[in-house]
């Protein structure tokens, strides 16, 4: 497939993306963000108490981290208002039903929107049980 069509393809689309702060799913949504800025919208689910923390997730796991430098430099101080309209932070738990989405109103809107779900989040411990 060729770069373009697939950046056709994610024009305007909104995107699920799950293990939000792990290290695939942050490449993932980095190179798409600077790549194919009119994606609509991602819910960019994680593991959180409440949405407070799941920002708070998002802030210093994901769009602080130094992978997101270029992103930052293209936007400069539009950064934050360009984040806000295109992700929103979903605190959940893929073991859980519904993804553990609380938030009644969120989880109506996410199944609504979300034309497309990328899972990432896994466990990643070579000595779980
Ligand atoms: N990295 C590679 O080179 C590579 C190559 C091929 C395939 N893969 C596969 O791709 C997937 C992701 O790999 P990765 O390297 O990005 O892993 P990773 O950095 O360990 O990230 C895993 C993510 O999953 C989240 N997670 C774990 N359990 C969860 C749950 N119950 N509900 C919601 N989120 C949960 C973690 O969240 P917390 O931060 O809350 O722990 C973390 O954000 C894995 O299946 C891996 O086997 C990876």
């Amino acid at each position: 497939m060729e770069l373009g069509s697939i950046l056709q393809f994610l024009d305007n689309k909104t995107i699920l993306v799950t293990g939000a702060t792990g290290y695939l799913a942050k490449i993932f949504v980095e190179k798409i963000l600077r790549v194919q800025p009119n994606v609509k919208k991602f819910y960019l689910l994680l593991r959180a108490a409440d949405a407070k923390s799941g920002t708070e997730r998002l802030r210093d796991e994901v769009i602080g981290k130094d992978l997101f430098r270029v992103l930052r430099e293209k936007h400069g101080a539009g950064l934050h208002s360009f984040i806000s309209e295109k992700v929103t932070p979903v605190p959940g738990d893929i073991s859980h039903e519904d993804l553990g989405v609380k938030d009644s109103s969120l989880k109506d809107e996410m199944w609504r929107e979300i034309d497309v779900m990328l899972n990432f989040a896994a466990t990643t411990n070579f000595d779980e049980r």
